[in-house]
């Protein structure tokens, strides 16, 4: 088991798979209660472990998700929760005009769906559509992943002028020097990226906050993620270095 992810707590509300740290999943745990959202938005729902504190702490969720096991294996679980099963490209658009004529105020979304860059930086832009009627705070799952974050840093943020404040490295990320899971050896997953919208436009220029960015740095060059552009950098100092061989 990743040592991260080891059970801190016997919770009764941690019992589903979660994908999260343990520092995560308490201050996901944390904002939520700070936030009392009357309704919450998932993107990449999973087995469940999320929304189990999302549920709870929300008095209404939508989950979206592009597997349909993911309903199947949570029918019933959460009355306060509808599942939305489909890819979030196509999903999004329809679920933030809903949310913006509901009545409701939407104060809480989890992105954590769909993981390559383009489809992260897709689903910020879906949400940003979002008219706020009170403050939205916004977590994204997997901000020291680079993948992730390359989708993270290209979103239309300063575009939306909704948007307060961006930080890439509200929670930390981890570095697994071993493979386990689905995590191949030295690699970069998890932290949270925070955003927060209020209904006044914002006043002055908007900053994307990397607090830690010597982190992921300094952890990216040691990483399985650097290295897989190695072989082309190797490849062009060869044809350089038989240039000057043949003179
Ligand atoms: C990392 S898991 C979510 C983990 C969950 N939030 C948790 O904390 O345990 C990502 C989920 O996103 C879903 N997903 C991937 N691409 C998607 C897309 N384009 N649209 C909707 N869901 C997607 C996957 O089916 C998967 O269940």
């Amino acid at each position: 088991m990743n040592p991260h992810q080891t059970q801190l707590t016997n919770a009764p509300e941690w019992l589903l798979e979660w994908q999260m740290t343990n520092c995560e999943r308490l201050a996901l745990t944390k904002v939520l209660e700070r936030v009392q959202p009357e309704v919450s938005l998932e993107i990449g729902t999973y087995r469940g472990g999320s929304l189990q504190v999302l549920a709870q702490l929300s008095k209404r969720v939508i989950a979206v998700d592009i597997d349909p096991a993911v309903a199947q294996l949570l029918d019933g679980k959460f009355p306060n929760v509808e599942f939305r099963c489909g890819d979030s490209r196509d999903l999004l658009p329809a679920v933030i005009g809903e949310l913006n004529a509901a009545e409701g105020r939407t104060g809480f979304v989890l992105i954590d769906g769909d993981h390559s860059a383009d489809g992260v930086c897709r689903d910020i832009d879906a949400v940003l559509k979002l008219k706020p009627k009170g403050r939205v705070v916004i977590i994204l799952h997997d901000s020291f992943n680079p993948e992730c974050r390359a989708g993270m840093r290209r979103a239309a943020w300063a575009a939306c002028p909704y948007v307060q404040f961006v930080e890439l490295d509200f929670v930390p990320g981890v570095y697994h020097y071993e493979a386990h899971d689905t995590a191949e050896a030295r690699s970069m997953w998890g932290g949270f990226a925070c955003s927060v919208l209020e209904p006044e436009p914002r006043t002055g220029a908007l900053s994307i906050g990397e607090s830690q960015r010597g982190l992921f740095e300094a952890v990216f060059r040691d990483s399985s993620h650097a290295a897989s552009k190695t072989p082309g950098l190797a490849w062009r100092a060869l044809r350089k270095l038989k240039r000057m061989v043949r003179g």
